[in-house]
């Protein structure tokens, strides 16, 4: 048996083991080598992307294996019209309160449009800033054959990479807009010789972005890193989406290679209308909402405490 499949059936067995710290059952991170085994085994991997700590924990406890902090949330929670503005600090920021919010999922750091290409040294800080200032356990970088050198020099400092071929949100100038790559002959060649590139280079993944289906089958089949695809079919080792995307709260945006798992943005707004008629009403907050009145004497016992609660 390959010794990174054995390596993940060991950690299958002792996940969720009784005998973890205080009896209580502990999910078992998600590791480097076990995506590796879960591409030999044939199990899909499952990615989605997270911004914050609440939907770090949605996402985690619904069984992703790999959180995202993608550079998207630049334009899912920042509203710009692409990723390009997007900082370092900002990533970082975000990346922290995704890590703080992960018990299981591996966590992935985006690094931002210019953040890798001046230098290896450049390179290497920010990628490092990702790991001991964000908590995350791997970044992601875009760019093939041309982003292979740094990819090189960044694994063999122990950071695990993530590569990402096909369209690349950070090239929508050279590309022209957000459009499918690699549709002839000749761009295919391209996009499977950027993926050669980024494999050979000691990627740990690919994220195979915006490309025909049998392309990506193509790649996945050749390369020994497991291929997470968005928009790039189902023959990919596993998939990724923009978790406002799956969750239906980008209620403008209907790409095609999106499945809306819910419609959350119409959820939200009509619990909020609801909170904001109740209010306007005089109905909330009702009895028991509220603390009742000021006693006449003082109370014989100590109030429970976390009555209250956290305000945020
Ligand atoms: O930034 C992002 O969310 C991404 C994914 C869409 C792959 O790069």
């Amino acid at each position: 048996m390959d010794p990174a499949a054995t390596e993940a059936t060991v950690q299958t067995m002792t996940a969720n083991h009784p005998d973890s710290p205080g009896g209580i059952a502990q999910p078992r991170r998600v590791t480097i080598p076990s995506l590796r085994a879960m591409k030999l085994r044939g199990e899909r991997i499952a990615m989605v992307t997270a911004y914050d700590a609440t939907f770090a924990r949605m996402l985690d406890e619904a069984g992703a294996d790999m959180l995202l902090v993608g550079d998207s949330l630049g334009m899912v929670v920042q509203g710009l019209d692409s990723t390009l503005p997007v900082t370092v600090d900002e990533m970082i920021y975000h990346c922290r309160a995704v890590a703080r919010g992960t018990r299981r999922a591996l966590v992935v750091g985006d690094m931002p449009f210019m953040s890798f290409q001046l230098s290896a040294e450049q390179a290497l800080k920010n990628a490092g800033r990702f790991l001991s200032e964000g908590g995350a356990q791997a970044v992601k970088l875009e760019g093939g054959l041309d982003a292979a050198e740094t990819i090189r020099r960044i694994v063999a400092v122990g950071i695990p990479v993530v590569g990402h071929v096909g369209l690349l949100p950070q090239s929508v100038h050279a590309m022209g807009g957000f459009r499918v790559q690699g549709k002839t002959a000749r761009a295919a060649q391209a996009v499977l010789e950027d993926a050669r590139a980024v494999a050979e280079a000691g990627a740990s993944a690919i994220v195979l972005e915006g490309i025909p289906s049998d392309l990506a089958e193509r790649i996945s089949a050749e390369i020994d890193i497991p291929t997470i695809g968005i928009g790039a079919g189902a023959a990919c080792d596993g998939q990724v989406l923009v978790c406002y995307d799956l969750l239906g709260l980008t209620p403008s945006l209907r790409p095609k290679f999106v499945k809306r798992y819910a419609e959350f943005f119409d959820l939200g707004r009509a619990a909020a209308r609801q909170y904001c008629e109740e209010v306007k009403r005089g109905e909330f907050p009702s009895e028991a909402h509220a603390f009742g009145n000021v006693q006449l004497e003082e109370p014989s016992s100590v109030p429970a405490p976390g009555s209250y609660g956290p305000t945020h």
